[in-house]
């Protein structure tokens, strides 16, 4: 049953996390879940599903996906885009935050279209029944083979380099009409997030440098079996701030005036995706309007001054897209207090399944799914049970008393926690559900150990006799 208690959590007393789930705000801006809330055993609920018992039926660690708060942040991004934008405007989800079947399928019948970073991806997408219309395959470095799997299937391919068009001209030749072909190029735009997940600045190893423009508008103009449908720029994730999109927007819309001038009728502008998602209290990231409705305003105004046609404008949002909508739920193991210095208390996971901590820095909140009212009076630090001091999930983390048993959740575990997973030290991936209504289905099944030696080759003369 679903309880009326509000989750209103503090810093340091209660337990931390702090919702008004009735604000007008979008789901990257909370911390939570759209749909929890706490129940009469004083337990997590998501998506009407009590958090304990989840764990209880389809062990731990277990990713979360509540389908509610994934579903809204498709439908706020594609209605304020309708809203802002008065040409024609397609949001792509992009799947490198989270690619498997059901997100995929999730995504494309809010009528989001997918971006794809690899055949893998591209697979899943197909697989999921997504049009290959609405799928754009990105990557710096294709192989021929994919490159294949990506125009046999229709879709839309975002050339990033010399090398990569080449490769297309050749498969051009062969193709039974001309291959559609965004072009991606570097805008020189520096925002202020971690140097790993910059790819906007001139030193990128994505995308044509823009000195190059007028050779790579010759190049395609010249190949008529290249159709340039667009132009595709994306220059960072997990990015505060508003002015970078807005500069983005104008200098995308000087190029499409340089297309013009070489004859290309481009007509569609990719902006990318990027907006940050609040991992902590004091993250403050815009909403899915602000950040939408400056793009749009932008992309209008230059092209009314250059007297431009509306282009249809793209973006491909991932991380706020799902990010919030996901929570990760560990069990609680061993711990150890080193005097003077901090306890650790251990969980079964960590690196392998969320690898952001010990890679980018990043931080995350935690509550205990088991004990939603018990003040935080304690400061821990929640480690991994991976085989590597650095695996730690969050360092001085604010939790109630805990103990062996007990379920920690980790907040907004939704982008680049399940994609990023590892198998290392052979630890199985774990399960996720989707989660809604009190109901909940998986959507990724727990990996076995036979599935962990299932690629594993023994050469005859290894064989013990
Ligand atoms: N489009 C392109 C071409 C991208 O490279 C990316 C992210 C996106 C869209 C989506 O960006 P988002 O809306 O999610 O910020 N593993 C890192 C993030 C890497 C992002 C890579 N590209 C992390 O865990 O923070």
């Amino acid at each position: 049953m679903v309880s009326t208690h509000p989750i209103r959590v503090e810093q340091s007393g209660s337990q931390y996390i702090s919702q008004d789930v009735n604000s007008h705000t979008s789901p990257n801006q909370q911390l939570l879940p759209l749909t929890a809330r706490v129940n009469q055993d004083d337990h997590l609920e998501i998506g009407g599903c009590d958090v304990k018992a989840l764990v209880e039926k389809f062990g731990s660690p277990l990713y979360i996906l509540d389908e509610q708060t994934l579903r809204t942040t498709c439908r706020q991004y594609r209605d304020r885009f309708q809203q802002y934008y008065p040409g024609e405007s397609q949001v792509l989800y992009a799947s490198k935050a989270w690619s498997c079947l059901a997100v995929c399928a999730i995504a494309h019948s809010e009528g989001l279209g997918i971006d794809v970073v690899s055949g893998g991806e591209l697979y899943t997408a197909l697989q999921a029944g997504v049009k290959p219309e609405v799928i754009y395959f990105h990557g710096n470095n294709k192989s021929l083979e994919e490159l294949k799997l990506g125009i046999e299937s229709g879709c839309n391919i975002v050339a990033d380099n010399w090398h990569e068009l080449q490769m297309l001209v050749e498969l051009g030749q062969q193709a039974q009409a001309p291959i559609p072909v965004m072009l991606r190029l570097t805008p020189g735009i520096e925002c202020h997030t971690h140097e790993y997940i910059r790819t906007g600045h001139l030193d990128s190893k994505f995308g044509f440098d823009p000195n190059e423009l007028d050779d790579v508008f010759a190049f395609v103009r010249d190949n008529p079996v290249l159709n340039c449908i667009g132009l595709h720029a994306h220059i960072g994730s997990q990015i505060f701030e508003r002015q970078p999109h807005r500069d983005l927007a104008a200098v995308m819309v000087e190029w499409l005036s340089k297309a013009a001038s070489f004859g290309l009728h481009v007509g569609e502008l990719n902006v990318g995706g990027g907006l940050g998602i609040k991992y902590t209290e004091t993250d403050d990231p815009p909403s899915i309007a602000e950040w939408v409705k400056p793009i749009c305003e932008v992309v209008q105004a230059a092209c009314e001054a250059e007297n431009l046609p509306l282009p249809k404008l793209l973006s491909e949002p991932g991380r706020s897209l799902i990010g919030t909508a996901c929570v990760t739920a560990y069990t609680v193991g061993s711990s150890k207090t080193v005097p003077d210095i901090r306890t650790y208390v251990a969980v079964d996971g960590g690196m392998s399944d969320n690898p952001r901590p010990i890679t980018y820095q990043s931080v995350y909140r935690a509550v205990v799914a088991n004990k939603m009212s018990v003040p935080a009076t304690e400061t821990v630090t929640v480690a991994g049970k991976h085989c590597e001091s650095g695996d730690v999930v969050i360092k001085n983390a604010q939790l109630p008393p805990t103990q062996a048993g007990d379920i920690l959740v980790v907040l907004a575990t939704g982008a680049y926690n399940y994609s990023m997973a590892s198998n290392y030290n052979r630890l199985p991936r774990p399960a996720a559900v989707l989660v809604a209504d009190g109901e909940a289905n998986v959507i990724l099944r727990r990996e076995t150990y036979q599935e962990l030696i299932a690629n594993d080759n023994l050469p005859e003369k290894l064989l013990q006799r």
